[in-house]
Parts: C-alpha cells; sequence; structure tokens
C-alpha cells in the first residue's frame, strides 16, 4: 500500500466503501495530494505565462509530458475529476430512487450552464453521449427520403460524412459532396461553393465548422445563413470549436449543432452536446425512445435514453465552470497564441510543409504538417516515447503528417521542446 496510508485507507473504507478506495488508489500520490488541496478551482486571471503554468497544476499531467492532441481527447482537470468521483461515490453507496432524482436535478442545471455558455435557451440543449450520437440523432431523426438532398463537406468526420452516406442509402435520398480545398482557400469560396451545391431539393447543409484535419475554419454563420435563406437545415459539427472558441450560437444560428464534452471542455468521457434551435424542434424524430428524458424543452424527446450518468454529465456542468472561471475569450486566446507559436516555428524548419493555412482567421487551434520526408506515425511514436510529445499522426496520401492542438493546460515551453525535437528528427533521421 505504497500510495495510500492505512489510515485513508481505513478511512475511505468507511466512507465510501471500495470503490472510493480504488478511485484513490489510482492515482498516484503526488495526485492525490492535488486532489485533496483546500482550493481547487482555477486561479484569478491575469496575464502571463505564469498564469497558464498554475493552470497546467490543475492537471494531473506530468510536467514531462508535453500534450497536443485536445482535438481528439483531453485531459480532465482536478475539479471536473472530483464532482465525476464524488457523485459516482454518493450512487453508488445509494443507488435509490431518491438519489437518482437529485443527481436529475443537477443534470438539469448542467442544461443551464451548457445554453449559458453557448447563448441559447436550456430548452435547445440535449446531453448527448458524444458529437458522434449527437451528429447521428440529427441524420437518423430527419425526415428524409427519395427526391431530398443532402450537401456534406469532404472533411466531415465519418459520424457526419460516412452516417450521411449510410442513411442515405438506407433511406432513398442523396448525398452531394462539397470538395475541402487545401490550403484554405478562403471564406468566399466555401460559400459559392455549398452555394453552387445547393439545389430546390436541398433539405440539409452538413459541415464541420473546424475540421480535424487540417484545423480549417468554415464561416459557420454565413453558411448557416445561406442554408437559411434556401430553405435547407443547417448541422454544425461543433467537435472542434466546442469548448475553445468563444462560439456564440445566437449569432451563428445553425439548426443543429454538435459537441464533445471530452474534447476541448476538458470534461468527462462519455457526455456530449446536440442543440437543436428551437424553430426547427418539430422537424427532428427521436431515435432512441425510452425513458429519462430531460425535464425540458426537445430534452424531453431526444434526451430519453434509457439509464445514463448522470456523474458524467454533472462532471460536465464542472468543465463548464472551470472554462467560464478563467473566462471564454482567454481561453480561445491562450489556444490561439500557443498555435500561431507552433505555426511561425514550424514555418521555418526546412522540409515541413504546413497542412493548416498560418492566418488564424482561417483556421481553428489545430495546425497539421508534413514532416519531410518522415513516416509520421513512427515519428509520432519516436516523440512520445523519446521525448514524452503527444502528437496525432495521419497516415495516407490525404495530407498525412502530424497534428498539434495546444490548448489551455500547454505552456510555450512545451511548444519549443516539440520543435527542437522535430529539428533534430529531420536532420538525422529517425
Ligand atoms: C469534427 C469531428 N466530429 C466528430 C468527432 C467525433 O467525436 P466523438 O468521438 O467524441 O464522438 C470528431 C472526433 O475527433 C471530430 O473531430
Amino acid at each position: 500500500m505504497s500510495a495510500l496510508t492505512r489510515r485513508r485507507f481505513a478511512e475511505l473504507l468507511a466512507a465510501g466503501g471500495p470503490l472510493a478506495v480504488f478511485a484513490e488508489a489510482a492515482f498516484a500520490e503526488s495526485d492525490l495530494e492535488r486532489l485533496l488541496r483546500p482550493s481547487r478551482r482555477p486561479p484569478p486571471f491575469h496575464e502571463g505565462e505564469n498564469y497558464w503554468s498554475e493552470i497546467r497544476e490543475q492537471f494531473f499531467l506530468p510536467e514531462d509530458l508535453a500534450f497536443f492532441n485536445a482535438a481528439n481527447l483531453c485531459p480532465a482537470p482536478i475539479p471536473v475529476v472530483e464532482a465525476l468521483l464524488e457523485r459516482t461515490r454518493r450512487l453508488d453507496r445509494d443507488p435509490s430512487p431518491q438519489v437518482k432524482g437529485e443527481l436529475q436535478q443537477e443534470r438539469e442545471l448542467v442544461r443551464q450552464k451548457l445554453a449559458a455558455y453557448l447563448r441559447v435557451s436550456p430548452e435547445e440543449i440535449v446531453i448527448t453521449r458524444n458529437t458522434s450520437e449527437a451528429n447521428n440523432l440529427v441524420s437518423s431523426g430527419l425526415d428524409l427520403g427519395p427526391g431530398d438532398e443532402v450537401v456534406i463537406f469532404s472533411d466531415n468526420h465519418p459520424s457526419n460524412h460516412a452516417a450521411w452516406r449510410e442513411k442515405a442509402r438506407r433511406f432513398g435520398f442523396s448525398v452531394k459532396v462539397v470538395e475541402q480545398v487545401n490550403p484554405h482557400p478562403g471564406a468566399d469560396y466555401y460559400l459559392e461553393a455549398f452555394s453552387r451545391a445547393m439545389t430546390s431539393r436541398t433539405r440539409v447543409v452538413a459541415f464541420t465548422h473546424v475540421t480535424n484535419t487540417a484545423g480549417d475554419l468554415l464561416p459557420a454563420k454565413e453558411l448557416c445563413a445561406l442554408a437559411r435563406e434556401k430553405g435547407a437545415l443547417s448541422l454544425v459539427d461543433g467537435a472542434q470549436s466546442f469548448g475553445v472558441l468563444d462560439v456564440d450560437l445566437s449569432d451563428m444560428q445553425p439548426d443543429f449543432y454538435t459537441g464533445s464534452a471530452h474534447k476541448w471542455p476538458c470534461g468527462p468521457r462519455e457526455a456530449g452536446l446536440l442543440y437543436v434551435n428551437r424553430q426547427v424542434h418539430d422537424r427532428i424524430y427521436p431515435t432512441i425512445v425510452s425513458l429519462y428524458g430531460g425535464a425540458v424543452g426537445i430534452s424531453r424527446v431526444l434526451e430519453a435514453m434509457g439509464q445514463r450518468d448522470e456523474p458524467a454529465m454533472i462532471a460536465f456542468g464542472a468543465a463548464i465552470d472551470f472554462q467560464l472561471e478563467i473566462g471564454r475569450a482567454a481561453v480561445e486566446k491562450r489556444a490561439y497564441e500557443l498555435r500561431n507559436a507552433a505555426v511561425e516555428e514550424l514555418r521555418r524548419i526546412p522540409g515541413v510543409k504546413l497542412w493548416s493555412h498560418p492566418d488564424p482567421a482561417r483556421s481553428g487551434a489545430v495546425v497539421t504538417f508534413l514532416p519531410g520526408n518522415l513516416d509520421p506515425r513512427k515519428l509520432a511514436e519516436a516523440l512520445y516515447r523519446e521525448h514524452g510529445i503527444v502528437l496525432a499522426a495521419r497516415g495516407g496520401e490525404d495530407r498525412p503528417g502530424l497534428r498539434l492542438s495546444p490548448h489551455l493546460y500547454n505552456l510555450h515551453a512545451e511548444v519549443e521542446r516539440t520543435v527542437a525535437a522535430l529539428r533534430r528528427y529531420l536532420s538525422t533521421g529517425l
């Protein structure tokens, strides 16, 4: 029993049972100390690198791990882990309808937080399990059939691309694809391309706010307005914008917007978001019909998916609180600062070709690049094993390379360390 003292073990066993002991034993001793520290809120915001070091301290990330894969899966900070553990412990000590009912009420507070965060109303928020589920609730839930057309973007994630194709096969509607262009040709190009692709038969336009491939930022507000003007619905996949860009859905005005808690919001796994504009509540049918829906609006119907993990949903709310305490504008600014620093450094390395547009007006907080003639997968493996640097690798013929997606727990020193390691591999080989 190295990480837990005997006394602490006895205390935990008495208070929370074996699960509580297991939960604590899963953390290293220094992590436990951090969990037990009296103040676990983010420090009050102030300018400078020191502030972000303090934010980093709120995560379990070890000092020597430079984690640049926010586009895939983010770590959760201590208050989020704590909210998850606390509610899990409460429920597993007493899984009565009464305790479950209390947690369901807290779930409604989370809906309110999510609505305020995105500047919409709680009646329009559905808490899903992730973006994939949210995207599929839309493509399965609309009444589409032969003669109807859906316009999608070639750089959509499979949950917003393959899913539409699959449902087109089943329900008989057709799918038209607007091709991505690299480097990002500008907002006007995409507005024109989507406009050209749409016809009087177009019922839905489904695109990605920020792509996970090159980090390309699409003109979401203008594309949603275009769809509306032409009588079509808009689905904006926000997996790479939710929790990092200061998204205002009251301004963007999509019909549907989706996201995951475990990416940029730094929330728990198995929680996500589907926003359904109140104008279209009568256009979408539930795909899953069961008990335990939400209390208000469209969540009554679309969230009734049977037993759910309320502790995870509540921890999603804790993640939103964490970001709000830092400030949404500050989070976005920080991610862009790190992204811009990486872009500037990468542009100076001979042999590196950027797939992401250097102009932040055309890009989210995601940078992808070809690392000369080095194999991206082997390079990502070497960076991780030999330097503790986490980047995502993309193989294949279409924009192969590495993806660096920085977030609020990263430091400039980590960007510098990563660039130095890349330079070394590019000059000496793997
Ligand atoms: C743009 C986009 N959409 C959807 C998803 C799917 O997210 P999840 O696996 O959380 O459902 C991803 C994941 O990377 C993504 O990048």
